[in-house]
């Protein structure tokens, strides 16, 4: 195993990768990506999630207009107007700007899709239910990045989950939680950015800085 299969190196170069070339990617790693997001914890070892893969194009067309819309109606004008978060910095944030765009306009030319869903709840925000997926979505992105895949973690969709979920052809009682786009990257994988550590964790009492830096 060289160093770049790390664990920790994967974790601090899986960055959101929003520029994906249309080639395909072999069922097989796909599965791989799959039994990773398996592996992860969920409450009660339930197994309640649900993976839906769409390679089907007039599918991910559709959902990019709803998808589109959200962007055009929230999110965009979220982004020309907000600071950059820890970490980044003006010309940074505008680059997110950028790719959040790009990947906004070419989500549906993604060979694949893997639709993370949960069986149960009403559909309506659940710490419980959501905690039993997103390890699963973070082990999927992580493995992605190991297969030198690209992918990033988007609910946006989510803003018109209703409609969104109806294209995707999801029965009643399985709610959508994240889609990752999944694709070869056009650019490379790099270190993410984060603010320090000393300002967000602390000690015995909230406030109280754990770490010097
Ligand atoms: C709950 C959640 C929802 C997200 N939804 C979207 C999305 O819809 N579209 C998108 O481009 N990125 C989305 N992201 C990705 C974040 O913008 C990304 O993780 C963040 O910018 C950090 O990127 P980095 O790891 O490359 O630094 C989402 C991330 C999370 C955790």
């Amino acid at each position: 195993m060289t160093d770049s299969t790390e664990l920790f190196d994967i974790m601090r170069t899986t960055r959101a990768m929003r520029r994906l070339k249309p080639d395909p990617v072999p069922d097989e790693l796909i599965r791989r990506i799959l039994e990773a997001g398996s592996y992860a914890a969920n409450g009660g070892a339930n197994q309640r999630w649900r993976f839906l893969v769409v390679k089907d194009r007039s599918i991910k067309e559709q959902v990019q207009v709803w998808y589109k819309k959200a962007y055009d109606e929230v999110v965009g004008p979220r982004y020309a107007n907000s600071a950059p978060p820890p970490g980044s910095s003006p010309g940074r944030y505008r680059r997110q700007h950028d790719a959040v765009e790009y990947l906004t306009d070419h989500y549906h030319e993604a060979p694949v899709w893997i639709v993370a869903c949960m069986e149960g709840g009403d559909g309506l925000p659940d710490r419980a239910l959501g905690a039993s997926i997103y390890p699963a979505v973070q082990n999927m992105l992580l493995a992605a990045r190991a297969l030198g895949l690209g992918s990033t973690l988007t609910s946006r969709h989510l803003m018109h989950a209703k409609e969104v979920e109806e294209i995707l052809g999801l029965p009643p009682g399985v709610y959508s939680y994240a889609i990752l786009p999944i694709g070869y990257p056009m650019g490379n994988f790099g270190p993410v950015r984060r603010g320090p550590l000393s300002d967000v964790v602390f000690l015995d009492r909230w406030g109280e800085r754990y770490l010097d830096e």
